[in-house]
């Protein structure tokens, strides 16, 4: 069986495949500023430190698969915090951790969204974010929206998975991220609730073409999937589960 590390474990997308790995026998470790393993606020530099030791103290001979789940919604505040918790904790922890998951030719999972695509990549929050200059990001989110915090995190995220494909292959390691649509999380609940974004989210919804909303476990059970030696040669991929919604928005963009 595996041995899998993981953030944002507690609750939601994350809490569902740590509960899915569990059940099939993984052993999962989990990384979250609420419950688990290793509690880390991940915001800042010292949890993401804490997460990384914590991680490599309890899995020496290596990881099969580290999962970067761990994020922020659209209205948390301050906006810095969703720079800070959605694209650079974690890209540094990945990068902390690299080297373990590459000991047995592992998988490093992004739990990304659909959101992403929506945010153009010649941005000024999402080019800071890829500059890895974290002040310089964080500044340029706070003169932006919620929204562009949000989709701006993924967009940044998204194509740092895909710049470093290459490198981590080389390394032993496979990068993917799966791009989730509205799922029914604790997340997605302050998101309806909130003044702003709660019709435009009830809007977005009643757009999804294959109807609804997606349970965690629809999300995991792809997750779950990517993890596995099944998946083996699925690398540099950015697998949607959201009912179609991207497919209507971009049908020619792929
Ligand atoms: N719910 C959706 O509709 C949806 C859609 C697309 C993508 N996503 C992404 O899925 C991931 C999981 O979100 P979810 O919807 O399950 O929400 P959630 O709120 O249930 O889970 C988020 C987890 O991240 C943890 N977390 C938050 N801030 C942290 C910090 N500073 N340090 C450590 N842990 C922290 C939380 O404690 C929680 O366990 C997120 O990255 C989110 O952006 C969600």
């Amino acid at each position: 069986m595996g041995i899998y590390a993981m953030t944002g474990g507690a609750t939601g997308i994350g809490g569902e495949l740590r509960k899915q790995l569990v059940e099939a026998g993984h052993q999962v470790i989990s990384v979250d500023i609420k419950e688990g393993d290793i509690i880390a606020d991940l915001s800042t530099a010292e949890g993401r430190q804490a997460a990384v030791a914590g991680v490599t103290e309890r899995a020496p001979d290596g990881l099969d698969g580290f999962i970067a789940c761990a994020g922020l919604p659209p209205v948390a505040r301050p906006l810095s915090l969703i720079a800070q918790v959605n694209y650079f904790a974690a890209v540094k922890t990945i990068e902390g951790l690299k080297d373990l998951v590459a000991k047995r030719r592992g998988t490093v999972l992004i739990v990304a969204s659909n959101s992403a695509p929506m945010m153009p990549a010649e941005n000024a929050f999402v080019e800071a974010c890829l500059s890895g200059d974290e002040a310089a990001a964080c500044a340029a989110v706070e003169q932006a929206d919620g929204h562009t915090a949000y989709a701006g995190s993924k967009r940044a995220i998204t194509m740092w998975m895909r710049r470093n494909v290459v490198a981590y292959a080389k390394a032993g390691v496979r990068l993917n991220a799966v791009a989730p649509g509205i799922t029914q999380t604790p997340l997605t609940d302050q998101v309806f609730a909130d003044e702003q974004l709660g019709q435009t989210m009830r809007d977005f919804q009643a757009s999804v073409p294959w109807g609804g909303m997606a349970s965690p476990a629809h999300i995991a059970n792809v997750m779950r999937f990517m993890l596995s030696p099944e998946a083996d040669f699925v690398c540099g991929s950015v697998f949607f589960v959201d009912g179609g919604s991207d497919a209507m928005l971009r049908p020619d963009a792929f």
